[in-house]
């Protein structure tokens, strides 16, 4: 943990470019910051936080013309980033044609999650670094966001190579995120009241309820990113015509397309190259994947979650 001074946020912003965790305040909660245009950089945010499955996550920007290189904007996208940036509301936009972000932020979908954070310790960290940052709430999966960096160092001290240490947060109550990819909707309240924004849409928001009347998470409901082709898991041979999507030494007798998410069987490379190897596959227009087994431990369970939604019978539509 290290108070903020103008040397400890140069080394921490050294440490985002250099690929490293850096946990840092917003005015909500603490984050847990990698360059989110290095894939293996985020995919050890999901390491740390110990997630089981892969979750599309924020980007942090300093301004809106950092954010407009990485997403679309509609008019009215652009109306909320004025009237509350830089704030605690996140806006959920289609992908910029050339977004540098990693896939992995994305979790494979055509969207990014933005927001340009208000607290001057993450402004300056952004500035120092001129990298978008890509950043969860700093706690362990299924713990209480952090509040305070004593939080962050007991949930996650062993994983990040910084905590910058701001005292308690502000807010305490995480941002509230609104998609713009369709019709305006509220995809989790949080620290901008709806109505607040509602006011500058002239129109409410789109809430999308379970048929228990819950808000549905956006975590379950946007992140179903499936492929065209179909998936074969854990194959241990290569039949005729289908591609190989592979993890360490090839399969023998593999004469097709290959692509192999890690030669050196590196969990952590391999979750960075996952969706945009799938991507490439179905860009290709491959019917079939046989995927080499992947381990189970660590990173895996994430992975195999994904592979496993990709490979499950799907609706027609
Ligand atoms: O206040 C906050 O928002 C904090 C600070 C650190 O900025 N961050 C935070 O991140 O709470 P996280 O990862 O714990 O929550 C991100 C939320 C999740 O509900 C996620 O599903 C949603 O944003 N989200 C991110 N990208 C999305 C996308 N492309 N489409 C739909 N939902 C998305
Ligand atoms: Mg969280």
């Amino acid at each position: 943990m290290r108070e903020p001074t103008r040397e400890a946020i140069a080394a921490a912003a050294n440490l985002i470019v250099a690929g490293h965790l850096v946990a840092f305040p917003t005015e909500t909660v603490y984050g847990l910051g990698a360059d989110a245009a290095n894939g293996e950089a985020v995919a050890r945010i999901f390491e740390a936080k110990g997630r089981p499955r892969f979750n599309p996550l924020i980007v942090h920007v300093l301004d809106f013309e950092a954010a407009r290189k990485l997403g679309r904007f509609s008019t009215l996208a652009a109306d909320l980033a004025e009237a509350f940036w830089p704030g605690p509301l996140t806006l959920v936009v289609p992908r910029q044609e050339n977004c540098e972000a990693s896939e992995l932020v994305s979790a494979g979908l055509d969207t990014i999650a933005l927001r340009a954070p208000a607290n001057p310790v993450a402004q300056q960290l952004l500035a120092a670094s001129s990298r978008p940052i890509a950043a969860p709430s700093a706690n362990r999966s299924g713990h209480v966001s952090a509040t305070l960096a004593r939080h962050v160092a007991d949930d996650l001290g062993g994983s990040v190579a910084m905590i910058l240490d701001d005292g308690a947060t502000s807010g305490g109550l995480e941002s509230t995120v609104i998609s713009l990819a369709s019709e305006p909707a509220l995809l989790r309240p949080g620290a901008v009241p709806s109505a607040d924004i509602e006011r500058v849409l002239g129109k409410p928001l789109v809430r999308r309820q379970d048929d228990a009347g819950a808000l549905t998470s956006p975590g379950q409901l946007e992140s179903h990113y499936a492929p065209r082709a179909a998936i074969r898991l854990d194959a241990d041979e290569v039949y005729p015509g289908e591609a190989l999507l592979a993890f360490g030494d090839v399969l023998p007798g593999a004469s097709g397309r290959v692509l192999n998410l890690s030669p050196r069987r590196d969990l952590v490379e391999a979750a960075a190259k996952l969706f945009a190897a799938l991507r490439t596959l179905d860009a290709e227009g491959v019917s079939t994947v046989a995927v080499m087994r992947i381990p189970n431990a660590g990173l895996g369970e994430a992975i195999n979650d994904r592979l496993q939604r990709a490979a499950a019978p799907r609706p027609a539509n």
